[in-house]
């Protein structure tokens, strides 16, 4: 296992400019092959940062959004179309609405000031998870409990996902700076591993205490007490707010609900669509079948067919609240 350290104060260096290459190049550490590879990608332009989301080198909704918005920048910058580089962009992944709204806070900024805008944004967003941090550590606080809170995460919706410290694991992290986790429960998140490969090692770089099950497992974990609360992050958010996150978090929000669990979404302003109504109105992605069949190599599984979405979308009605960078949100 290596030992790098993401940092969670500082815009991540999963995402960075190399500002000593001319023209410059975005530097994105490849999610693929974490945590037992660490190998970088180069994007120089539109084409390369939509290819690089698309196949998952970054992921993550908040760290899809400042991908495309250095992406649109190098573009531009090197003599390309603003509207092809945006559609070229917004063609990558659907579902994270945070795509959209990073290009079209890049598409009117003039083109001497982009490289600036794109920074500004992956700052923002650092300081928007420590917020979310911060309002989510309110609701663990209230739980009242007299040892440190259990929290149970879906997916990686850390620094990893995001420009750093993370939404829901910036919950966890907030948590955990201030002495009130005893431990966080990662769901592995099949098929793509995101947990088990993800937020399980961000957890392990960070000192966090973090055990991991199969997603199968989280009933029996609530059902023997082994959980306090339910935290998850997002790619979208509707207007009724609806949720869309990676698959699975529907289920894990039933499962809340039966065994009297709070269940918590942490996003950013960025990830709330006004534009959609309910969640039956956000495009769901649907990916490859062999995801399912195996992983990487390997296959495992029966010749038979594959059904493969990457989201789900929770009601309204199962989030106890929602955690932004302004406070905190009850149904209500
Ligand atoms: O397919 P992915 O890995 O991009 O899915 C990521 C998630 O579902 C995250 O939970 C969501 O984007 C929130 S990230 C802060």
């Amino acid at each position: 296992m290596n030992e790098r350290q993401i940092p969670d104060d500082e815009p991540g260096e999963h995402i960075r400019l190399d500002l000593s290459a001319v023209p410059h190049v975005l530097l994105l550490l490849d999610q693929r092959v974490l945590p037992r590879v660490v190998a970088t990608i180069r994007c120089s332009n539109a084409h390369e940062a939509a290819r690089a989301i698309r196949d998952m080198v970054v992921r993550g909704a908040p760290a899809i959004g400042i991908t495309a918005a250095y992406g649109f920048a190098l573009d531009v910058l090197a003599g390309g179309d603003r509207q092809r580089a945006a559609e070229v962009l917004l063609a990558s992944r659907p579902t994270a609405v945070n795509l959209r709204w990073a290009i079209e806070r890049m598409l009117p900024v003039p083109t001497e000031r982009l490289l600036d805008e794109a920074v500004a944004i992956h700052r923002e967003d650092v300081a928007i998870n420590r917020a979310i941090g911060a309002h989510g550590l309110r609701l663990v606080e209230r739980l009242g409990l007299d040892r440190g809170v259990r929290l149970y995460t879906h997916c990686n919706a850390g620094a990893l996902a995001t420009g750093g410290y993370g939404t829901a694991v910036g919950v966890i992290r907030a948590a955990h700076e201030a002495g009130r986790l005893e431990r966080v429960m990662a769901g592995e998140t099949r098929p793509y591993l995101q947990g088990a490969r993800l937020t399980a090692w961000e957890c392990e770089t960070s000192g966090i205490p973090c055990t991991l099950v199969t997603d199968s497992m989280a009933a029996a974990a609530m059902a023997e007490g082994r959980v306090d609360a339910v935290v998850v992050g997002a790619d979208r958010v509707a207007a009724n707010g609806d949720v869309a996150n990676k698959i699975g978090t529907y289920g894990l929000a039933v499962l809340a609900k039966h065994h009297g669990l709070p269940f918590w979404v942490a996003v950013p302003e960025s990830t709330l669509d006004p534009r959609c109504p309910t969640g039956a109105d956000i495009p769901i992605e649907e990916r490859a079948a062999d995801e399912v069949r195996g992983y990487g190599e390997l296959r495992w599984a029966a010749d038979v067919d594959v059904w493969n979405p990457a989201f789900d979308v929770t009601p309204a009605a199962l989030v106890d609240a929602w955690i932004t960078e302004s406070g905190l949100w009850s149904p209500s």
